[in-house]
């Protein structure tokens, strides 16, 4: 099955077009699965929000709406390198303008720039449209759900929505083998660590595509909590990346440990999480010792990735001892952090638990989860109408 995946969900606009086949392992056996990209494009926004140190979601909105058409069309031209010949689609069936504009009445721009491109290329060789539905940032959401809607009504292809975070969970899975990607073997129950810039959440699967939430952050996730201290540190947006390198630098030079910070939560019986206390702490730290030398910024860096890491990995091997797991993924863009991944593979591998983490670059977001997630809902015929199809911007993993 050839599977065409938007995602929109926050900041970047991603386009993937994939091949897939086989089962899942754990549902009917599933070493016959088989993923190969055929085209992969992506653009970031995280520079134009860098100015304003967070995503601005109608900035994000009207961003997507220039983005998408480069990006398909990008995607588009590397898959028809790469393909080989399967059976020749009928390309072009009769598509009325004013239907696809009525699909994007809230996407004018986009629309300006998908009518040439539809006029211009036939159909491609697709089965499916993935788009991610939720959770993410509403508006910048739509974009992709009435893209996907005007795809699918100019090409004839049924759509499936997917929920970003069955992408994030499902990437784990992942494992390269030459151009192709197969899945790892692995056992349920599953603890999943999921870590983004709008989630924090531990999710128990005890099967294949079944979800349940059993512990969440209370106020802000831990990206965003990344985030607002690397502002607090004058560093630039997004900050995960750049509080990962310092506290590496910080920690390779062994340097003086200046401040503490607290462990939010770790003690109370439960599996979920608080950030917010976490970043009013730097905060106060910061305006106490105003301005930071860099060797104060490094030392806060760390101190903050040591107290971000020691609560995410507690709670998770709190739930993994809970639930008898014998696995754990972490997925999301936070799940990039080498220190949080290290310290989560030294905590498991004493409990006999295995480690799954996303491939390298597929930790943030992506559209080749999207097509993943978008397969496996497709084979079991999950596929739904552009009526029924909706962006919700809180939509749970179940
Ligand atoms: O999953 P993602 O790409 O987008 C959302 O769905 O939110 O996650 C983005 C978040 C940002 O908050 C970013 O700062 C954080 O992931 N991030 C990191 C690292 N790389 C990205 N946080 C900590 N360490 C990293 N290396
Ligand atoms: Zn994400």
């Amino acid at each position: 099955m050839r599977i065409l995946a938007i995602e929109t969900s926050c900041d970047e606009t991603a386009v993937c077009l994939a091949e897939a086949s086989g089962d899942f392992p754990g549902r009917a056996g599933g070493p016959d699965f088989r993923f190969t990209v055929l085209g992969n494009a992506l653009a970031s926004q995280a520079a134009l929000h860098a100015q304003y140190g967070g995503v601005y979601p109608n900035l994000a909105k009207r961003e997507h709406q220039k983005n998408l058409v480069p990006v398909l069309e990008q995607a588009l031209t590397e898959s028809s390198k790469k393909q080989e010949t399967r059976d020749k689609q009928d390309s072009r069936h009769q598509i009325s303008k004013g239907e696809i504009q009525t699909i994007l009445s809230r996407e004018p721009e986009l629309f300006e720039q998908l009518w040439p491109f539809l006029e211009k290329y036939g159909r491609p060789d697709i089965d499916a449209i993935a788009v991610t539905a939720g959770p993410g940032l509403e508006p910048a959401l739509w974009v992709g759900v009435n893209f996907a809607k005007a795809l699918s009504h100019a090409w004839g292809v049924p759509l499936v929505a997917v929920n970003h975070m069955e992408g994030h969970v499902l990437s784990a899975f992942l494992r390269k083998v030459g151009k192709e990607f197969s899945i790892i073997n692995f056992q349920f129950p599953i603890i999943a660590l999921l870590i983004s810039g709008g989630h924090t959440e531990i999710v128990l699967s005890k099967e294949f595509g079944r979800y349940e939430r059993i512990g969440q952050t209370r106020d802000d996730a831990a990206g965003e909590a990344f985030d607002k201290v690397a502002r607090l540190l004058d560093l630039p947006y997004p900050g995960g990346p750049e509080i990962d390198r310092l506290a590496k630098e910080a920690r390779e030079k062994d340097a003086p440990q200046h401040f503490k910070l607290p462990r939010p939560m770790i003690n109370e019986d439960n599996f979920d999480f608080s950030f917010s206390g976490l970043k009013t702490a730097v905060r106060r730290i910061v305006e106490a010792h105003a301005p930071l030398s860099d060797e104060q910024k490094m030392s806060l860096a760390r101190e903050f990735e040591d107290a971000t890491a020691d609560v995410l990995v507690e709670k998770t091997v709190r739930a993994v001892d809970a639930h008898g797991a014998q696995s754990v993924l972490v997925g999301g863009g936070v799940s990039a952090n080498v220190h949080i991944k290290r310290e989560l593979a030294r905590r498991l591998s004493t409990v006999d638990c295995q480690l799954l983490t996303p491939p390298t670059g597929l930790s943030t977001d992506n559209a080749l989860m999207i097509a993943l997630a978008g397969y496996f809902r497709a084979a079991g015929d999950g596929y739904i109408t552009a009526d029924e199809l909706r962006a919700v911007g809180n939509l749970k993993l179940q």
